[in-house]
């Protein structure tokens, strides 16, 4: 059994298992098992999906929290989901956290499973990468709630612990998650960040 065989086979597995049960993509699995360890999604949260298309975060994350509020932003298009407000828009420009601010101005839980489109030139996509991490980990310091929770999908490597040690000032605690649905060949990880209650001064003031 090779592990490219082993590999397909869980993928395979997830992805039939999604399809069956109604979820439009596998990731969906990844947020049942990060919730599930960390309990941040609860009737009446305010969630921001980031890179949220072709819906399984939302999907969940709108089971999860019922009558409250579930807004997802991809650069892409998602079909609608219902209770779930859709802006299709870059996260790393102004025009698109203006248009979420239309909605509404503070979040419980900002999610992340945003990943820019690989160009194969291993240093630019990684470039890339980190780059929408830090767009995502600014814009929740401006509208997550104290006490509330990020959690951010970031690939292994010296890059991650310099993010994760730039914004733990704010967070009173990190951990690092690997959902079983994530596939094992894959560097990726999340980080669930959970904010302080009340935010430290700024050096100096
Ligand atoms: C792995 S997919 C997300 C899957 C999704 N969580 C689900 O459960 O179906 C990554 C998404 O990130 C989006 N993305 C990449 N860069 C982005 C950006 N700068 N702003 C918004 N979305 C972005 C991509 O368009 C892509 O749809």
């Amino acid at each position: 059994m090779s592990r490219e065989w082993i590999r397909n086979r869980k993928a395979d597995h997830y992805h039939r298992r999604a399809t069956h049960e109604g979820y439009r993509s596998r990731a969906a699995y990844k947020l049942k098992e990060i919730d599930d360890r960390i309990g941040m999604l609860k009737i009446g949260s305010r969630v921001l999906d980031v890179g949220a298309s072709p819906g399984g975060w939302s999907q969940v994350a709108k089971e999860r929290v019922g009558d409250g509020i579930v807004v997802a932003v991809d650069l892409g298009d998602m079909p609608p989901i219902d209770g779930v407000s859709f802006i299709r828009g870059d996260i790393s420009e102004r025009a698109t956290i203006d248009r979420i601010k239309d909605i509404c101005q503070e979040f419980d839980v900002v999610l992340s499973d945003a990943s820019p489109r690989l160009s194969g030139n291993k240093v630019y996509d990684r470039g890339r990468d980190l780059a929408l991490c830090w767009s995502v980990m600014e814009l929740a310091q401006e509208m997550l709630r104290p006490g509330g929770t990020t959690v951010i999908k970031m690939f292994q490597g010296d890059e991650l612990i310099e993010l994760r040690e730039h914004f733990s000032i704010m967070y009173r605690s990190v951990d690092t998650l690997k959902p079983r649905s994530s596939l094992n060949r894959s560097s990726e990880v999340y980080l669930a960040f959970r904010r302080l209650l009340r935010d430290h001064p700024a050096p100096g003031a």
